[in-house]
């Protein structure tokens, strides 16, 4: 399982790991998980890497998992990959910077939560429709929304689905700072540099510290959420919903109780 879809690149001891699928605006594989995953945990041995800059193409971040895969293969959705990828940036113990723009969305959004600084441009466009479409939050996002917004705020993203902008996400304490979208890139690259320049044993004593309370309860909800998110993909709510996305058509969950 390889892919050109995720590239890394190490310099200045700042690895940029970049979703470049744009032609679907970068939905994630499994083989791209696969990379991704193995990239964040390299960066843990590797005393060249100081930062990690996380980022897509400059007009899109993620369209989130797959929907494709999703549909086709539900039961990778539990699997090694994404499990993998996840405990990957769970266990990061360098500092992660995501630089985002234009959609961010399901995974595209639940990542940012396990990152340490966000900078989004003015046009990016989050969204965690997992009820949308028949499943339920992933990546710990059960936890950590309402723990970083408050369950009104929270709850308000998860439940109602909707797109929302990069202002709401400053303000519901998911990003740390909008930027016009074409200097957002290059504000995070200095933001990493500016980690990376820090003293290592501190920078990752700090970073261990702020995580400790948080990591083992996070490692739990992520397999929580997936005991229920694994079914739920076959169940007949998603299938409407992944088929009607494929065929470019509004789902009806009219029929369903
Ligand atoms: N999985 C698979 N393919 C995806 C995808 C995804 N998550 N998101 C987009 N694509 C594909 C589209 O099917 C389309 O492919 P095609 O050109 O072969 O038809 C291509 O990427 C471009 O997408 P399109 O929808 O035409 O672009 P847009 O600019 O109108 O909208 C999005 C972009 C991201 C808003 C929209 O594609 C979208 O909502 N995607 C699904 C997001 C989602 O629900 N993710 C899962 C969350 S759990």
């Amino acid at each position: 399982m390889s892919t050109d879809h995720i590239v890394t690149e190490l310099q200045d001891r700042v690895l940029t790991i970049r979703l470049n699928r744009p032609d679907k605006k970068n939905a994630i594989s499994g083989a791209m998980y696969k990379a991704m995953g193995e990239a964040f945990s390299a960066a843990n041995h590797n005393p060249e890497v100081r930062a990690i800059l996380f980022t897509g193409t400059p007009d899109c971040f993620s369209s989130g998992n797959d929907l494709a895969d999703f549909l086709n293969t539900p039961e990778n959705a539990g699997g090694n990959v994404i499990a993998q990828f996840m405990q990957a940036m769970v266990d990061a113990t360098k500092p992660i910077v995501a630089a985002v723009a234009g959609p961010a969305i399901g995974i595209g959004t639940t990542a940012l939560l396990h990152c340490d600084l966000v900078y989004a441009g003015e046009k990016t466009r989050f969204q965690m429709p997992f009820v949308n479409i028949g499943i339920c939050p992933e990546f710990a996002s059960s936890l950590i929304a309402p723990a970083i917004m408050g369950h009104a705020r929270a709850a308000e993203l998860i439940l109602l689905g909707e797109m929302f902008s990069a202002a709401k996400a400053r303000e519901y304490g998911l990003v740390n700072e909008v930027l016009p979208d074409a200097e957002v890139q290059a504000h995070a690259r200095v933001q990493a540099l500016k980690l990376a320049a820090q003293p290592p044993n501190a920078m990752r004593t700090a970073k261990a510290l702020l995580k400790r309370w948080t990591r083992e309860q996070v490692k739990e909800v992520i397999g929580v959420e997936v005991n229920h998110f694994v079914p739920m993909l076959k169940q007949p709510e998603a299938l409407e919903a992944l088929t009607a996305f494929m065929q470019k058509r509004k789902p009806d969950f009219s029929k369903f109780n």
